[in-house]
């Protein structure tokens, strides 16, 4: 943070009068039902992004980020808030500000904001959320609008489904909004409904791994997902009044499912509807501090990921399929929206190195380079950390 604040003093030659934080997220289980309208179970993370800023006097903006050194500063003005390639990251804050000054005529001048951020770069652990809701609460904060934080969240997914093009749902935006220490969140993505779940896996941790393979495509993918799932839920609401896959029972889609006649379609489909159905068993066995069930689950969802969803690939199943044969795990599985990025284990912590060192191995031997492991708290959601005296 010192060193974030420095940064801003040099690049803008003032003192930040406001530093806030946004952590990225895991998602314990419940992946690509988000926009089916089924449910997650995600928790924050303590990586995320830190941000200091201070208003300035004029029109324009100036954004910095400690990770894109090389960019330097982005400036534009509140009176040109259109998407523009150019801008690179900086149009992931830029979506938020344009939605918030077309909401809020308050935000009348301009402001200096410097970032950086540790979550690993393309490692699906939400860094664009993360910006996003960071972006968002500074700019509240800084003109002191008192915003609904289900708004902020809304307007997040906005701008990642409108500004930026990833049609994604609602979960990331939701959890970096919602997160609270040592608590995971059942979201029910259709009504908006929420639970807290403490986190607690009692002698077993939670082992980020990332594949350390950068996303690629990975947006075209998504949104292609996204509309085998619609194309399949038109398919059964031929036979089924419902407005979306998370209102179907997995029977119910087995009665059904002769409707789907084109394979892939009725994958996609069975993903969906199992995972949501996965999702509750696994909030009920964490519930009873039933890790063992809760592990299965995991492997039972990552299976499914690969076969049915196919969202995987070498690097998440090398990592994934390893964790499981590890002496001490009880589950593992890809997290997020897949293609790479990272995967997640429940290990229990006296093997935990066993885990790192047999992972690394077979990684090493069938992909070519090393995974990464973080071993981290689970986190609030955004935050002001300190506000300093402004002049
Ligand atoms: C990405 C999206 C989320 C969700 C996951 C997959 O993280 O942003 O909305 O769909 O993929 O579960």
């Amino acid at each position: 943070m010192s060193k974030l604040k420095q940064v801003f003093q040099s690049q803008f030659h003032k003192e930040p009068t406001l530093s806030a934080f946004a952590p990225g997220r895991i998602n314990l289980i419940g992946e690509h039902t988000d926009y089916n309208g089924g449910y997650v179970f995600p928790a924050a993370i303590e990586l995320g992004t830190y941000g200091v800023a201070r208003l300035r006097e004029d029109r324009q903006i100036n954004l910095y980020s400690l990770n894109f050194e090389k960019t330097g500063v982005i400036s534009f003005s509140l009176d040109n808030l259109d998407y523009n390639a150019d801008h690179q990251w900086a149009n992931y804050p830029k979506g938020m500000i344009r939605y918030l000054v077309e909401q809020y005529p308050e935000i009348n001048t301009g402001f200096d904001i410097a970032i950086e951020g540790n979550i690993p770069n393309g490692a699906s652990l939400s860094s664009s959320a993360s910006i996003e809701l960071l972006t968002g609460h500074i700019v509240t904060e800084l003109f002191h609008i008192d915003i609904d934080r289900l708004d902020l969240v809304k307007l997040g997914q906005r701008v990642e489904n409108q500004f930026i093009g990833v049609n994604s749902g609602i979960m990331d935006q939701f959890i970096v909004g919602f997160g609270k220490k040592d608590h995971a969140i059942l979201l029910d993505t259709n009504t908006l409904d929420y639970h807290y779940v403490p986190t607690e896996f009692g002698e077993y941790k939670i082992s980020i791994m990332n594949t350390n393979k950068r996303r690629e495509l990975a947006e075209s993918k998504y949104n292609e997902r996204r509309s085998e799932c619609e194309a399949a839920l038109a398919l059964l609401q031929k036979r089924l009044n419902v407005q979306t896959l998370g209102e179907i029972s997995v029977e119910a889609f087995e009665a059904n499912q002769d409707i789907i006649k084109d394979d892939v379609l009725l994958r996609r489909a069975k993903h969906a509807i199992t995972e949501n159905a996965r999702t509750k068993e696994a909030y009920d066995a964490l519930q009873k501090h039933d890790f063992e069930t809760f592990g299965q689950l995991l492997n039972a969802s990552h299976q499914s990921l690969k076969e049915d969803y196919e969202v995987t690939g070498i690097e998440l199943d090398t990592l994934a399929e390893s964790a499981q044969a590890v002496e001490g795990v009880l589950g593992a599985r890809m997290t997020g929206a897949g293609f790479a990025g990272c995967a997640i284990a429940l290990v229990h912590q006296d093997k935990i190195k066993d885990l790192e060192k047999q992972v690394t191995e077979k990684y090493v031997d069938t992909v070519g380079y090393a995974p990464s492991f973080y071993h981290v708290d689970i986190a609030d959601g955004v935050r002001t950390i300190t506000e300093l005296k402004g002049v």
